[in-house]
């Protein structure tokens, strides 16, 4: 287990090369990721942020078009630096490819493979994949002190945890053990019982699914080592104390469950999250749930009666978001909990990146004053 404590958010941003932002779908992951990075080219650092943002409501946000595989620089009233970039899973897995190729022939033939096509976009978790080599990729480059990462809407938020072990999911594949059998000969000639095998397959699959499956693996042949150093090596930055998870959260029932779970799943990891952020919290009122009731008793009847029935089941709604939350820093407890309340407006420009950065920061040692 690492040591993940922080005083406060800022010390998050200041002392992290990596945070990972999880959580369930909706509860504003993208936006907390996106509020991140502005902290922290706020507090002077050069940060980016990597979206899996279908929706492209971070674009949005950021006030432009569109965002792409690539960083691009977001203009702010800061002194350090912002970069974006929405994770193009399919561009990613290419240039993986070409990394670890060892000429541009032997990347082209791979990339132009069918079957390699196919795979690359349909095998499960290729996405996460992509998303910790893409972070790998920018915090190697040197050029952030900050690499902040948004994670897809699924259950398993922590499935590219796993990610790295695609690989070996890849190449537990029957015919990547056929071609690479060692008694295949120097010229890549394939043994007549493998033939045969191949031939049943083709069968049932078709030839040219196999032609295609062959001369991918005997393309991606070599490779195998360098795809391997490198997942251990994002194993390894995910896991110490360069990187930290920021779990977000809503103070509603079903995902205050969810939130539980992913602490579970952290925990199994020997992971730690060092922040819950209960984002969407209501606004705290100056009524106490007993007062409402009185109000209510007193104005039952009267035209202001459905306005005190009104302020009652706000005030019971935010009394039992209050103890949820509490019982979700209980079961995190060295966590940071910072409460983010609901703002007006959906977070659709700099600005309101820029308000819910605040509201982020301004939390002082676990408390965030009101
Ligand atoms: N504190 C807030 N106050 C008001 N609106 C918010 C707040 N936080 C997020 N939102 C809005 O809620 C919506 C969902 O937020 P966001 O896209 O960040 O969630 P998400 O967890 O990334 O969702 P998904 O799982 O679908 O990717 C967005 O329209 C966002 O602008
Ligand atoms: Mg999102």
């Amino acid at each position: 287990m690492t040591e993940t404590s922080v005083a406060d958010y800022q010390d998050l941003i200041q002392s992290r090369r990596v945070i990972i932002c999880c959580g369930t779908g909706g509860v504003g992951k993208t936006t907390t990721s996106a509020a991140t990075a502005v902290a922290a080219a706020q507090a002077g650092k050069r940060a980016a942020v990597v979206t899996i943002d279908p929706a492209k409501r971070l674009a949005d946000a950021l006030g432009i078009a569109e965002l792409d595989n690539t960083p691009r620089l977001i203009d702010g009233p800061w002194p350090g630096s912002l970069s974006a970039l929405m994770l193009d899973t399919k561009s990613t897995f290419d240039e993986v490819v070409r990394r670890h190729a060892h000429d541009d022939a032997q990347a082209e033939k791979i990339i132009g493979n069918r079957f390699y096509r196919n795979v690359s976009g349909t095998l499960s978790g290729t996405q996460d994949y992509m998303a910790v080599e893409k972070l790998n990729e920018l915090h190697d480059s040197g050029d952030y002190d900050l690499v902040v990462v948004d994670t897809p809407p699924t259950r398993d938020a922590l499935a590219f945890l796993e990610a790295p072990k695609l690989l070996s999911r890849l190449l537990d594949n029957p015919i990547y053990r056929i071609v690479t059998a060692p008694n295949r000969g120097p010229f890549k000639v394939i043994n007549t019982a493998a033939q045969q095998v191949l031939r049943q397959l083709a069968r049932v699959v078709g030839a040219t699914v196999v032609d295609e499956a062959v001369a991918f693996f005997q393309a991606f042949e070599g490779m195998e080592d360098g795809f391997r150093d490198r997942a251990n090596a994002t194993l390894e930055l995910l896991g110490d104390d360069r990187t930290a998870f920021v779990l977000v959260a809503s103070p509603r029932a079903d995902t205050i469950d969810e939130a539980r779970y992913f602490l579970r799943r952290l925990h199994r990891a020997e992971l730690d999250a060092s922040a819950v952020v209960v984002n969407r919290m209501l606004p705290q009122l100056s009524t106490t749930p007993e007062r409402a009731a009185e109000l209510v008793g007193a104005l039952a009847g009267s035209a202001a009666g459905p306005a005190a029935q009104a302020l009652a089941d706000l005030t019971a709604t935010a009394t039992g978001d209050d103890l949820r939350v509490a019982e979700l820093q209980d079961a995190a407890p060295d966590a940071l909990t910072v409460r983010v309340p609901m703002l007006p407006d959906d977070v659709h420009d700099i600005d309101g990146l820029a308000e819910i950065a605040r509201l982020l920061t301004k939390s002082r040692g676990g408390q965030t004053p009101a």
